[in-house]
C-alpha cells in the first residue's frame, strides 16, 4: 500500500535524501520548505512552499495537509536554519525557537489525527538530541545573550521534552540525532569560519548517503515504544524530567495557540 510521508526541510540535505529514498520506494512524499533553496520537480515528490518559522503559515499548512491527506504514515521534521546572529520572526519569536521548537510542536500536534489513522505511524524529529542542551527558562527567546549554539542546543533539548510530553495512542515519536552530516553546514558562516567548517566537514562529517539508511529503517519499522532516542543509528537511553517536559509543553502550547488564526 502506498504510504504518505511528509518531510519538512525536504529540499536539501538529509530531508531531501530521505524524500528521494522514499519516493523511489513508491511512497507518496510531500516536502515542505520555504523555497529559499532551489527545488527541482521529481516524480513521487510534491513540493509545498511554506515558511515554517511562521506560526500563522504553519497552522494553515496543518489544515491543508490534514484535508488533503486524511492518512499520514510518517512526519519527518527536518526543517532547520542555523542563525549566526539573532533573527526575530514577524510574530516576534527568536527564529531558531520558531522553526526548531514552535513549528515542530504545531505540526506534531496538528497532524495527530491523520497520523493516528495510519497502520504504523511515526514522527521522526531530526535534532541534536542527547547532547546536553538546556531550556533557558528565564529567557526562552534569548533576548539578553544570543549565541547560535545556545539557540541550537535549546532547540535540541526542546525536542526531547516535547517528545516526552507527546501523547498519542499509536504514533511513535523518534528523536534522531544524525550527529555530523555533510549537508553544507559551512554555508551560514562567513570567512574564515566558513573555510574551517567546510574543511572539518570534508574530514569528519558523514556523507548524506550513509546517514539515510538507519533513519529510513525507523520510518519503515517504527519502534514498539512510544518514545525512543537515537544517535547515528544507535539507541540511546533517555531520562527526561517528566515535570519539566509537562511544563515546557504547556508553555509552548500557550505560545503556539496565541497565534492560532480565527
Ligand atoms: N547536518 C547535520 O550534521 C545535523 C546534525 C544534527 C542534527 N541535524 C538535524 O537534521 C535536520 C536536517 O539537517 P540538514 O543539515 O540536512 O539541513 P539542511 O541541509 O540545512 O536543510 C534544511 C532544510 O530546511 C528548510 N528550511 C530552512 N528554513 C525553513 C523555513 N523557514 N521554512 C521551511 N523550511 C525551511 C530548507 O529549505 P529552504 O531553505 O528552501 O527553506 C532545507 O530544505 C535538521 O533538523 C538538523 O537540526 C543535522
Amino acid at each position: 500500500m502506498t504510504r504518505t510521508i511528509v518531510i519538512t526541510g525536504g529540499t536539501h540535505g538529509i530531508g531531501k535524501a530521505l524524500a528521494h529514498h522514499h519516493a523511489a520506494r513508491g511512497d507518496q512524499v510531500v516536502v515542505v520548505a520555504s523555497g529559499s533553496r532551489p527545488h527541482e520537480d521529481t516524480p513521487g515528490i510534491r513540493f509545498v512552499r511554506c515558511d515554517l518559522s511562521s506560526l500563522r503559515h504553519t497552522h494553515d499548512l496543518v489544515n491543508r495537509l490534514a484535508t488533503e491527506h486524511p492518512v499520514i504514515d510518517a512526519l519527518i521534521l527536518a526543517a532547520f536554519r542555523f542563525n549566526p546572529v539573532r533573527v526575530v520572526t514577524e510574530e516576534g519569536f527568536e527564529h531558531t525557537f520558531a522553526l526548531y521548537v514552535l513549528n515542530r510542536h504545531v505540526l506534531a500536534e496538528g497532524l495527530r489525527g491523520p497520523l493516528e489513522r495510519a497502520a504504523a505511524p511515526v514522527i521522526v524529529n531530526l535534532c541534536g538530541a542527547g547532547q546536553g542542551g538546556r531550556i533557558h527558562w528565564d529567557d526562552l527567546q534569548l533576548t539578553k545573550s544570543y549565541r547560535p549554539l545556545t539557540a541550537t542546543m535549546q532547540g535540541a533539548r526542546a525536542g526531547e521534552l516535547l517528545g516526552a510530553a507527546y501523547v498519542a495512542e499509536r504514533v511513535r515519536y523518534v528523536l534522531y540525532n544524525p550527529v555530523f552530516v555533510a549537508t553544507g553546514l559551512h554555508e551560514p558562516f562567513r570567512q574564515p569560519l566558513r573555510g574551517i567548517v567546510r574543511a572539518a566537514s570534508a574530514v569528519f562529517a558523514q556523507p548524506v548517503s550513509r546517514a539515510i539508511p538507519p533513519i529510513a529503517a525507523l520510518v519503515d519499522r517504527p519502534p514498539a515504544e512510544p518514545l525512543t532516542m537515537w544517535r547515528r543509528g544507535r539507541r540511546l537511553a533517555h531520562a527526561v524530567d517528566v515535570d519539566e517536559a509537562r511544563r515546557f509543553e504547556e508553555t509552548v502550547r500557550a505560545l503556539s495557540d496565541r497565534r492560532r488564526p480565527g
